[in-house]
């Protein structure tokens, strides 16, 4: 690539078959995709409940038309996620589930796992498992969802150690948002890693979602997060980025893109001088254009990502591109 690892993007289902979605149509997506990316995740449609709604049913069709159209295209595809306890994630089987949880869940990880293996490069195996500052915990660091409530943080270790047994080579992640703030909630993730890495589970490395605003966190917090990490050895991925304006504007101003263009350029610039080379999994930016952003809602609006709502590239993709 370009850039000498991965560069990413969040793509919605339709993104293979000539679909509209939120308002652009797949060409349009397509024609600034190709040139700019060359990586894809699936925003929704490899997320647990869409993969395994039932005990005994995964569907993989869906899936499986992205990664080939992606692969055909010379796309990589990464995955996400194999498992999220958000509550319209979690299957209604799972929440309710009486018998072997453990061996459930094993059996959920390791037919994902082995039905995509060669086709997607890594895996977010768990999302968002870590405690926000100031929630109650599980082991001192989780928080308290169906997952952790009937494992404790075996979850994660057991998911890792499975996920590996099917698939030797594939990258794995444990992927969460705030962690790159440096406050509880990145210590907390230290303390999970250093925990996983002294009882030898396998983790590749982490991805840091990265769904910052124009000015929180601040830059040396995110660099020292994403170092403290390479320093142990791990990838280091950037996996959800997208740079939310709306707390600062309420239109996106001249005066807003440029700062969003610096913004971007001295995250990507930090993520650079953080991480060696062999280290770097990559940047993903969560969405193709700003009508495509899940934190841009209607009476809400917001100008997150890198392309605006006429496909037309903003000040953020030069500051991006700058900083390579
Ligand atoms: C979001 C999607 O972008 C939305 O379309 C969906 O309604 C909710 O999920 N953290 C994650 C992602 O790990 O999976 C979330 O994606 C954004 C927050």
């Amino acid at each position: 690539s370009l850039a000498g690892f991965p560069v990413g993007v969040a793509v919605n289902a339709g993104f293979e078959n000539n679909s509209i979605i939120n308002s652009g149509s797949s060409a349009q997506q397509q024609a600034v995709v190709f040139p700019n990316f060359n990586q894809m995740t699936a925003g929704n449609i490899m997320k647990m409940g869409y993969l395994h709604p039932q005990e005994n049913t995964f569907t993989f069709d869906q899936a499986d038309q992205f990664i080939s159209f992606a692969n055909a295209n010379g796309i990589e595809v990464h995955g996400h996620t194999l498992i999220w306890h958000a509550d319209y994630q979690v299957p209604s089987f799972m929440t309710n589930y009486s018998g072997d949880f453990a061996a459930m869940l094993k059996n959920h990880v390791q037919t994902i796992v082995g039905h995509f293996q060669g086709r997607v490069v890594s895996w977010d195996v768990v999302n968002e498992a870590l405690a926000d500052d100031g929630q109650a915990t599980v082991d001192n660091i989780l928080c308290s969802t169906l997952f952790s409530q009937r494992m404790g943080h075996d979850f994660i270790d057991q998911s890792f150690i499975n996920a590996r047994a099917i698939d030797p080579q594939v990258d794995l992640f444990y992927n969460d948002y705030n962690i790159e703030a440096g406050g509880q909630k990145t210590a907390n993730l230290l303390a999970l890693v250093d925990g996983m890495r002294s009882r030898s589970v396998p983790i590749t490395g982490v991805g840091f979602q990265m769904h910052v605003t124009i000015d929180w966190p601040n830059i040396t917090a995110i660099e020292s997060s994403l170092k403290a990490i390479a320093d142990r050895g791990l990838k280091v991925k950037i996996s959800e980025l997208d740079v939310s304006m709306k707390s600062a504007y309420t239109s996106f101003t001249p005066e807003a893109a440029s700062r969003q263009q610096q913004r971007y350029h001295e995250i990507i610039a930090a993520y650079l001088r953080a991480v060696p080379p062999a280290q770097r999994a990559g940047i993903t930016v969560w969405g193709v254009w700003d009508a495509d952003s899940w934190i841009n809602q209607p009476g809400s609006p917001d100008w997150p990502l890198l392309f605006d709502a006429n496909f037309q590239a903003k000040p953020a993709l030069q500051g991006f591109k700058d900083a390579l």
